[in-house]
Parts: C-alpha cells; structure tokens; sequence
C-alpha cells in the first residue's frame, strides 16, 4: 500500500489508492482549519507535493480555479481535499497551520 508522508512532522500513513489527502491529514491528527466541508472553496488544504506528484489524481477545473486565486501558488501546488492517492508514496508540506 502507497505512504503518505506529512512535512515538516514527518508523520506517514499507509493510504489505500483513492483516499483524499485530506482524510489522511486530518487522521493524522494535523490541523488544516477547513471551512468547506471539502469542497475546494476555502483554500485551508493547499499543500505542496514534494514527492510523487504523479501519483495523484489530476487535478480537475475547480481546483485549478482555487489555486489561480492563492498567493504562493507554485507548480507542487494542489489542495488536500480533491487530490486522490494513487498506487506510488507521496510526501506533501502541510503550509497552513492553524
Ligand atoms: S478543505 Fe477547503 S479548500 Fe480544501
């Protein structure tokens, strides 16, 4: 099963392929501070992808149209809550503590 693996806590997880990041994250114990209810809007679950971006799902319309409003966006940007696990390990940086 692929791992997940959290910066800067270095906390991992095996997660089955489909999970949403952000299910993981928040198992973890890690604190997001998400006001959506998941659905992209709130802008709380973008992270970085340091390791196995190409694992993910892609990312669809709707996040891409979050993202464009973020200050900070970089090309390992992609939001916790619509990121899909795939079949390899991935390490993501947790940016917003709150
Ligand atoms: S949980 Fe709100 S943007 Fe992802």
């Amino acid at each position: 099963m692929p791992v997940l693996t959290l910066m800067p806590s270095g906390k991992t997880a095996e997660v089955p392929s489909g999970t949403v990041l952000l299910s993981t994250i928040l198992a973890s114990g890690e604190k997001l501070g998400c006001t959506c209810g998941g659905t992209g809007g709130c802008e709380a679950s973008h992270v970085f992808v340091l390791e196995g971006r190409k694992s993910l799902s892609k990312a669809e319309r709707p996040e891409h149209a979050t993202l464009d409003g973020l200050v900070g966006v970089s090309s390992k940007s992609r939001l916790a809550c619509q990121a899909k696990m795939g079949e390899e390990d991935v390490t993501i940086e947790i940016l917003s503590f709150m």
